[in-house]
């Protein structure tokens, strides 16, 4: 973990995975326990609230390439890593995911580990998988095959 801060393409790298990934497209259900009023509309108790995360990691106004997968999203004019605001995988506020930095810390341990010792390549000939995902409350992808080469062998 101490290298991440040097790693900052690699870094820039997992980030984007997960915004592209968007695994809680609606957030977690909640429900109003009193009514209130967000911006000119009346909540009444008992509404089932959802975050619509999705919208939020593909907002055009918020993101350089909102609809392609493209680590610059977190680059800044330097080619340093930037974190943007819109970037809420894992929502926000007092239900904020508990697991964030462990899940944070997984994935880019987990990442770097993998593509340190395998080679990742295309199938010859294999179509694109369809990119929109299962989505129930977790959004997973559909089958694929990869080919996975030991580094450092021809196996
Ligand atoms: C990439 C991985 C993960 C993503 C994208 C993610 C995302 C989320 C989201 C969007 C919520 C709902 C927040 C809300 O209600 O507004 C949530 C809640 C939660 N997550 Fe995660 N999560 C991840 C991994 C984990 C891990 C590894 C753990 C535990 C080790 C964890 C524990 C929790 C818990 C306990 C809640 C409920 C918090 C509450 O309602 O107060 N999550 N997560």
């Amino acid at each position: 973990m101490d290298d991440r801060d040097k790693l900052s393409y690699t870094y820039t790298t997992v980030n984007e995975f997960q915004r592209c990934a968007n695994i809680v497209p609606s957030g977690v259900f909640h429900e109003m326990t009193r009514p209130t009023n967000l911006r000119g509309y009346n909540i009444p108790k008992g509404t089932e609230i959802f975050t619509n995360l999705r919208a939020i990691l593909s907002d055009k106004e918020h993101w350089k390439y909102p609809d392609t997968f493209n680590p610059e999203n977190f680059l800044d004019g330097n080619g340093q890593f930037f974190k943007s605001e819109s970037f809420l995988p894992f929502s926000l506020g007092p239900r904020v995911c508990l697991g964030e930095t462990l899940a944070k810390m997984e994935l880019f341990l987990f990442i770097t580990s993998l593509l340190q010792r395998i080679r990742f390549s295309w199938p010859p000939g294999a179509k694109w998988p369809a990119m929109n995902g299962i989505v129930r409350l977790v959004r997973s992808p559909e089958p694929f095959n990869i080919i996975c080469h030991s580094r450092g062998s021809t196996e």
